[in-house]
Formats: C-alpha cells, sequence, structure tokens
C-alpha cells in the first residue's frame, strides 16, 4: 500500500490542512492517507483540547474521503514524548514502509533539529508543502536531500498562511471570520461540546466593560499576538492574554493629574495594564509588562511585549498605507518588524507635531544603539 503520513496537533483541524490532505493524495498518487494526531507533541506547547475531541473532529473533517483515516497510535504507545521517529516505527510494524511523511515547509527547516532526523530519513521519504509568501524550500530541499540521502517531493499547494493557534484565538473571541477556516461540522462540533471556552470568563467580563469596537480591535490584537507567539515559540496563552487586554482600560475615565508629563494617548497604557491585575486577574508580570508598554515601548523588551507592541499595530482591522509590508516582516523576521514599527510609530508622531512621550524617544535610542 502506497501511504502517507501527515501528523500534528489538529487543535482544532482546518480547511488548510484539508487542502493540504487531498493535495497529498492527489499529488503523490498515494492509495491511503493516514492522519496522526500528536498526544503529546515535544514541539509545541500545552494544547488546549483532549486527545479525544482532536479525533473526532478530524473524523468529522475526512468522513467523505474514504482514502484518508485517523490513527491514534501516539495515545496507545503512551511515550512521554511522541518523537516522530518513534511513532515512524510503529507505523512501519502496522502498514509497512510508508511512501512520505508529509511535512509543512518551516518544520522543513528546522528538520535538522527534530530527533534523530537521520533515522526518519531511513524510514521515509518527506513531502513538503509550502503556504503563500514562503517560496524558500527549494533550496533547503536541496541540502536536506544531500545530507540526509532522501528524497523530498514538493507538494503544490495555494496554502494561507494562517495557524491552528489563531484560529483558536478567533473561536475563542468568536470572532465572526472564524467560520472561513472551519468545516460547518466541525464548527457544530465545537459549539455542541462548549470545546475552547477556557478564557471565557475574561472574555465576558472583557465585554462587559468596553465597546464593541474596541472588543473587536481587542480580539483582533489577541489572535495577531497567537500567529506571531506560534511563529517565535512563545507561550500561547501569554500572547493571548496581553492582546486580548492591552486596551482593556482605554475607554475608563481615570486621574490624568497622576501622569504629569505622559501624552494623554499613552496614559491607558499604564492603566490596562494595572486593570487587568486587579480587575481581570492577571498575575503575571511579563505579561502585565508587555500590557504596560504596548504603546511606547521600552529598552531591552522581551519578545512577548514586541509581540503585544506589533500585534495591537497590525491586526487585521489596520488598514494604513505600509501595513502588509510591515506585517510580512514581522511575519518572517519579529526583531526587524518590531525595530520598522517601532521607528514608523516614532517618526508619525514627529511629523504630526504629537507630544512625543519620553520613553518612546529612549526606547528608539536603545534600539538604535544595540544589536540585539
Ligand atoms: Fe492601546
Ligand atoms: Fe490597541
Amino acid at each position: 500500500m502506497k501511504y502517507g503520513i501527515f501528523g500534528g496537533s489538529f487543535d482544532p483541524i482546518h480547511i488548510e490542512h484539508i487542502k493540504i490532505i487531498k493535495n497529498a493524495y492527489q499529488q503523490l498518487g498515494l492509495d491511503e492517507l493516514i492522519i496522526v494526531p500528536s498526544f503529546n507533541p515535544p514541539h509545541k506547547l500545552r494544547l488546549c483540547e483532549s486527545f479525544k475531541d482532536r479525533v473526532e473532529m478530524i473524523k468529522l473533517s475526512i468522513k467523505d474521503y474514504s482514502w484518508a483515516q485517523v490513527d491514534n497510535i501516539e495515545e496507545c504507545l503512551e511515550l512521554n514524548n511522541s518523537y516522530t521517529y518513534l511513532v515512524l516505527e510503529e507505523l512501519i510494524k502496522k502498514y509497512g514502509r510508508p511512501y512520505a511523511l508529509i511535512i509543512g515547509g518551516d518544520s522543513l527547516t528546522n528538520f535538522h533539529k527534530w530527533k534523530y532526523p537521520e533515522l526518519i530519513t531511513k524510514q521515509t521519504d518527506l513531502a513538503v508543502f509550502s503556504r503563500k509568501g514562503y517560496p524558500d524550500i527549494f533550496k533547503t530541499s536541496q541540502i536536506l536531500k544531500k545530507l540526509y540521502s532522501c528524497n523530498i517531493y514538493t507538494l503544490n499547494n495555494e496554502l494561507e498562511d494562517i495557524s491552528s493557534s489563531e484560529i483558536r484565538a478567533m473561536i475563542m473571541t468568536g470572532i465572526k471570520r472564524r467560520t472561513l477556516f472551519l468545516q460547518e461540522e466541525v464548527l457544530i462540533y465545537i459549539e455542541k461540546n462548549g470545546l475552547y471556552r477556557c478564557f471565557d470568563d475574561i472574555i465576558e467580563k472583557l465585554k462587559g466593560s468596553i465597546s464593541e469596537k474596541l472588543f473587536l480591535h481587542s480580539a483582533e490584537t489577541a489572535i495577531y499576538a497567537a500567529r506571531l507567539a506560534s511563529k517565535n515559540d512563545i507561550s500561547y496563552e501569554s500572547a493571548f492574554l496581553s492582546g486580548l487586554l492591552h486596551d482593556c482600560a482605554k475607554e475608563d475615565s481615570y486621574d490624568l493629574s497622576l501622569y504629569p508629563n505622559i501624552p494623554n494617548q499613552v496614559v491607558h497604557q499604564y492603566e490596562s495594564a494595572k486593570k487587568a491585575n486587579r480587575f481581570f486577574g492577571i498575575k503575571d508580570e511579563e505579561v502585565l509588562d508587555s500590557i504596560k508598554y504596548h504603546t511606547t515601548g521600552k529598552p531591552n523588551m522581551s519578545v512577548l511585549s514586541k509581540i503585544v507592541f506589533l500585534a495591537d499595530k497590525l491586526e487585521v482591522n489596520r488598514h494604513y498605507k505600509k501595513v502588509f509590508e510591515y506585517r510580512n516582516l514581522a511575519d518572517r523576521d519579529l526583531q526587524k518588524g518590531f525595530l520598522t514599527v517601532l521607528m514608523s510609530v516614532y517618526n508619525y508622531t514627529k511629523n504630526k507635531s504629537l507630544d512625543m512621550d519620553k520613553l518612546t524617544l529612549e526606547t528608539v535610542l536603545w534600539y538604535n544603539n544595540v544589536n540585539e
């Protein structure tokens, strides 16, 4: 049997996964495609939903494809870490040698960091898919082919560059455009079983304390922060919560005399950090810090703070002239994206003769004098 393996956390499975599955089946001429959900993925941060629910959602998604099936081997193995080479060993015992292991272009770039890549390439060839805007698979494939003496097939896809983390954030915040990325059956299953509700308390509280317009901006900032977090191996929860609450006090009235010499448009960052702590019960200092400096920035920022700073300025409802250029940059290189957006905020404030905050100035000076 000529079969391919497609693994992942599928938390949840979405339409881009389905495109990969269909393309791999057709383009590789497979008899069967086996989907292997991770039980306890070694590279990823903790999962939101149970193995059982993730499997159920996969089953619903592939019900029309007789050639596709789910294998729950990772659950049966009870391994502490479901390393690919160990899972492959078991799949080979069960089905024989696979034709290809299907992986993403980003995974291919990091393939050398996987556990025993040389063992994996002895067990199977690879098939790689890329997302829009990531054209550099060919070069990486050539290098890895030589290094590991294996075949690497390239799949032609027109995939959106979207991750399960972003889609999860859309589900959690109830944003309408989630329906564009999930199959109807999966959406119904999520709804019926109350999945992805872990932040419901905070979300309901936030909805009750800010306008609909500001909630939409906050939700989209959380979604964008989740996107950048997944690209930079940063805690999903911290990024999501920081993005969600970054403007939580923006519409409140507060005593401006407590903030002498601070421009009015900046004060809400300090008030939002306070409110996130006192009203929403956020204790994590890094989260509070990323809220506290999301407008001005500050010298020596954490990766999380840079992500929230960027997400606020790049979220999907921002429509200024260079936003696409900045999004592309931030997607590929967080530091470069951060520096570019920081300078654009600084130049905008300067050119419009707006009040320049001292901290923004310090941040610009600091980042123009260090090589991080
Ligand atoms: Fe803000
Ligand atoms: Fe904002």
